[in-house]
């Protein structure tokens, strides 16, 4: 399952991944952002995520608040939860071939749909390459 976790300056951005999603067959849960409240906050919404993605290591989630910083920290916070903050492709390729992240958090500030969307599907379809990698995430996780 893909958890969705959003602040309000992610909102607008979030209901078009959603719609991508459907468009790909990918099935979500939202935690929120649902509606847009300028008021909310993204650590209601990252805590909340985490604990679902947490739960089977099959899970991912796609995480946006203003510059994805606040997100991130809050995603991070969980020790099975590998976060990575992704303004562009690369980062989404190396953020799975390398760390093996389950979360993929943009900035959506300054992420187009379109660019969100090459950069999902990067994260989605790109696997751990493990080998050297494994002892090194092994370590940061305990
Ligand atoms: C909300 O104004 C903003 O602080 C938040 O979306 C995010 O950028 C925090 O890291």
């Amino acid at each position: 399952m893909i958890y969705l976790s959003t602040d309000h300056r992610g909102y607008d951005l979030m209901q078009k991944i959603k719609k991508y999603l459907e468009k790909l067959g990918l099935e979500y849960v939202s935690v929120g952002a649902n509606t847009l409240d300028p008021s909310d906050s993204y650590a209601t919404f990252t805590l909340k995520a985490n604990d679902l993605v947490a739960s089977d290591d099959n899970n991912r989630g796609i995480y946006l608040c203003g510059t994805g910083l606040g997100t991130a920290m809050g995603a991070n916070r969980n020790k099975k939860i590998r976060a990575v903050l992704c303004p562009n492709k690369k980062y989404a390729y190396y953020g799975r071939l390398h760390n093996n992240a389950n979360v993929l958090v943009m900035p959506a500030n300054y992420t187009s749909f379109r660019k969100a969307k090459g950069i999902i599907d990067t994260f989605l379809n790109t696997q751990f390459e493990g080998g050297r990698h494994i002892d090194r995430l092994k370590a940061i996780s305990e």
